[in-house]
């Protein structure tokens, strides 16, 4: 087994998924405004120590993605985030890519970058303790897009970060991330997003990515939040499948979903239903944002930042997430 596959198996593996907690300092003071709170650095630090401390983060968390901004804070007792995180039997990564810009000759569509510089910014980050990494491609759907130039120069600069990962020996997280705005169906997203995955592992052959030391961080196959027509969990969970089955090679170990704007239970109830009839190779759990941190973020900013309090709301997420990276998740259990 390569280093690479045993770094992308601990993170993933016995229903352990990753707490994506990467945002930007321009999405987080976004997040932190929306509930009153100023954003500082020193605000931001305190909300995402509360969270790495928290007592599901051992057992739960197989992995946490920083930005730039945490992975060289240090708390109050002197302890960097990355000693924080590795002492609580989790792994620390990064998030390299440095934003989403208008791709040139189709301008309402972006390509990603951060490929300038990308090999010296990996090795810094390795210093500082990071094992795995994290890129986002974004696309949209309508009837026009995703084009055929974001579809190539997305899954490109994909394939060119992930060998330059796997060369500093850290995993990457290849997330190419089908938007849920807009009315299209659950059909075309099914169809959209499998042409974008499928593009994303021909580029990663090409260059060579050893396939067994990546993690796909995929959407789920949902219709966009204007369409009318909706469908049911089952179809949701047998169309991600379907999708995943067709578009990703076998090597690939794991596949963690983004919530991408389900709310925390849509996003619980889904993976469970997806994990009920599971019934490829590949283990699915969740690198989740949003359906992670939405009430826990609530609650520090409602309770005045309890430690206590605010850890309990994350530690309930975290351990729903983790029954439904199983299949083990009812809602039941998210009553008691
Ligand atoms: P969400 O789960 O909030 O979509 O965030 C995941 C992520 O890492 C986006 O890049």
């Amino acid at each position: 087994m390569s280093e690479l596959n045993k770094i992308a198996l601990k993170i993933i593996s016995g229903g352990k998924g990753i707490l994506a907690a990467d945002e930007s300092n321009g999405t987080m003071t976004k997040r932190l405004e929306a509930v009153r709170i100023e954003s500082t650095p020193e605000n931001r630090l305190l909300f995402r120590e509360t969270l790495f401390t928290s007592k599901n983060i051992e057992g739960c968390i197989g992995g946490v993605i920083l930005y730039d901004e945490t992975i060289k804070q240090k708390t109050k007792s002197g302890k960097t985030i990355p000693d924080i995180i590795y002492e609580k039997g989790s792994i620390p990564g990064i998030k390299v890519d440095t934003g989403a810009k208008i791709l040139s000759n189709s301008p309402d569509e972006t390509i990603t970058e951060g490929l300038d510089g990308l090999r010296e910014r990996l090795k810094k980050y390795h210093e500082l303790g990071a094992r795995f990494t994290k890129w986002r491609g974004v696309y949209k759907i309508t009837d026009k897009f995703p084009s055929k130039i974001a579809i190539h120069s997305n899954a490109h600069a994909l394939a060119r970060y992930a060998a330059l990962a796997q060369e500093c020996e850290m995993v990457p997280i290849v997330e190419p991330e089908v938007l849920m705005n807009g009315d299209h169906t659950a059909l075309e997203c099914l169809k959209k997003t499998s042409e974008v995955i499928e593009k994303c592992f021909e580029e990663l052959i090409i260059h060579k990515v050893d396939l067994k030391g990546v993690i796909l961080k995929p959407n789920m196959i949902l219709p966009g939040c204007d369409s009318k027509i909706k469908i049911s969990k089952e179809e949701v969970s047998s169309k991600t499948i379907e999708c995943l089955k067709k578009s990703v090679p076998n090597e690939v170990p794991g596949i963690a979903f983004l919530s991408g704007g389900q709310s925390e239970i849509e996003a619980t109830e889904n993976l469970d239903f997806i994990n009920k009839s599971n019934n490829t190779n590949f283990i699915m759990t969740y690198s989740y944002g949003r359906a992670l941190q939405q009430n826990a973020l609530k609650t520090w900013s409602e309770s005045d930042k309890d430690i206590n309090q605010t850890q309990k709301a994350f530690n309930k997420r975290v351990e729903m997430c983790t029954l439904a990276a199983q299949g083990k998740w009812s809602k039941q259990l998210e009553k008691n």
